[in-house]
């Protein structure tokens, strides 16, 4: 029998890989997608990555369980990365008007609303990752399957990582709920009955990607029937026993020149735990303001995510000295009265007059250099990133903050004014009986200590030194 189709006898030169190693001719030999049909599902995956950034960074602030906070910013980070990617390759292909913003459909609308809207943390987790996410990675899939390789090898390229942080992402999804909810339970059962319904939303929506068939009818809602409103309010777990406590002055241990790098070392590692009030904070100005051109929101989640990874370094430094870190009093104080008594602007302009104070000697050389002296290889490497991140951070608040105003002087008198309407409430909280300010660094330092197998250094052992008294910007900033 002669072959059907003369592709079957088709050799490349010594059968080195066809297609620069894209495909094979035979693969690229049937026709695909339409650049039409592409550009409607793409923009379709854009939405629903802007939608899934949007949703877990708004629901950073109020989630109490840190585990969970630090994977929404991490997750919410990788959206706004394949926003940024898709959004590049839609414009590549022919198509203005772009309309980026374009709402899809409005089921598809009304099932990211509701999942904003979710009531509580496994609500969300069953419809951001269980229910999107999933769905998501299926018609990533589709479209791989669908479009030629050849033709639309760039697309391919992008969906190709989306694909595989999206899988990450919905494993982690899975996993967490498997953690949270007792299998076979009635807790699960109404979990389920709930991803069904946001399931019928998609149908209606004609699928995520909007390849069947959708409906005109409107759409039930649940949650999201009033508007979703963002709590600004920080809540953390209960390892967080005393977040209202100021009775250590980090700082002013960093910066005593009398005190050993090994315990400055130690000091630290609280103040990078210390910064999970960073990605609190941050959430309440992305979520705040809108109507910025995208490169804003990717470059401030983008420090979020940093912010995050700055508290699990000292999560994972504390780890590795033998100490629990729960005894070290771990305080909210700054993203509350931020997110509390400021505007996003306001708040911005404390975060960048804030990161100004970092970069000069005094600051995050410092740290590096405190790290290297202390003869813990680990707190090297965690403050020689840390310094590189915030170095960046630097940047971007002079990409996007500084040039609201006229000059650099300005943008920074605004974050120091806005940073000194707040003033100490050292007394406050202790008077009202939220906190007594106990100081927890001879707990903590012990804990080093005995780890180590050291004698605990008696000046060491006797800091007490509180925030009491101090303007609250100086409770973050090194002194010069
Ligand atoms: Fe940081
Ligand atoms: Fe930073």
């Amino acid at each position: 029998m002669p072959d059907p189709t003369p592709l079957a006898g088709y050799k490349s030169y010594k059968g080195l890989p066809q297609l620069a190693g894209l495909c094979t001719v035979e693969e690229a030999a049937k026709p695909g997608l339409s650049v039409e049909e592409c550009v409607r599902r793409l923009k379709r995956f854009n939405y629903c990555f802007k939608r899934l950034h949007q949703i877990l960074t708004a629901r950073i602030t109020a989630e109490p369980i840190y585990e969970l906070k630090t994977g929404f910013a991490h997750h919410a980070y990788l959206c706004a990365e394949h926003v940024t990617a898709l959004r590049t390759r839609i414009a590549e292909m022919r198509e203005p008007p772009l309309g980026l913003e374009d709402v899809p459909h409005p089921a598809l609308e009304a099932f990211f609303d509701e999942i904003l809207a979710a009531p509580t943390t496994e609500e969300l987790i069953e419809g951001a990752y269980r229910v999107a996410m999933d769905q998501l990675a299926h018609s990533i899939r589709e479209y791989e399957d669908g479009t030629n390789p050849l033709t639309d090898a760039p697309s391919r390229r992008v969906l190709r990582f989306a694909a595989l942080e999206v899988n990450d992402m919905a494993n982690w999804g899975a996993y967490t709920m498997s953690c949270l909810v007792e299998p076979d339970s009635a807790r699960e059962r109404q979990l389920e009955e709930w991803g069904l319904y946001l399931s019928s939303l998609l149908d209606a929506a004609g699928i995520l990607d909007g390849t069947r068939t959708a409906s005109n009818e409107p759409v039930k809602r649940r949650y999201s029937a009033k508007p979703y409103e963002y709590d600004p309010v920080p809540r953390r777990d209960a390892r967080f026993t005393d977040p209202w406590n100021q009775g250590v002055n980090a700082e002013a241990f960093l910066y005593d020149e009398t005190k050993p790098p090994r315990a400055k070392a130690l000091m630290m590692l609280y103040k990078r735990l210390r910064e999970i009030d960073v990605p609190e904070m941050m959430a309440s100005i992305i979520t705040r303001t809108p109507g910025k051109p995208w490169g804003y929101y990717r470059d401030m989640s983008r420090q979020l995510w940093d912010e995050a990874r700055h508290a699990m370094m000292g999560e994972a430094g504390f780890v590795a000295l033998g100490v629990d870190w729960t005894k070290a009093k771990i305080t909210f104080n700054w993203s509350y009265r931020l997110n509390t008594e400021c505007t996003p602007m306001e708040a911005h302009g404390v975060l960048y007059f804030i990161e100004q104070g970092l970069m000069p000697r005094t600051g995050k050389r410092y740290e590096f250099e405190v790290g290297q002296q202390s003869g813990l290889p680990l707190i090297a490497t965690i403050q020689d990133f840390d310094w590189a991140d915030e170095v960046l951070h630097s940047q971007i608040g002079r990409q996007w903050y500084v040039p609201q105003f006229g000059s650099l002087k300005e943008a920074l008198d605004y974050g120091d004014a806005a940073w000194s309407k707040i003033l100490s409430n050292w007394a406050t909280v202790k008077e009202k009986g939220l906190t007594n300010h106990e100081n927890w660094w001879p707990a903590v330092y012990a804990m080093a200590c005995a780890a180590a197998n050291e004698k605990p250094d008696p000046a060491v052992l006797a800091f007490d030194e509180t925030y009491a008294g101090k303007r609250a910007d100086l409770q973050r900033v090194p002194a010069e």
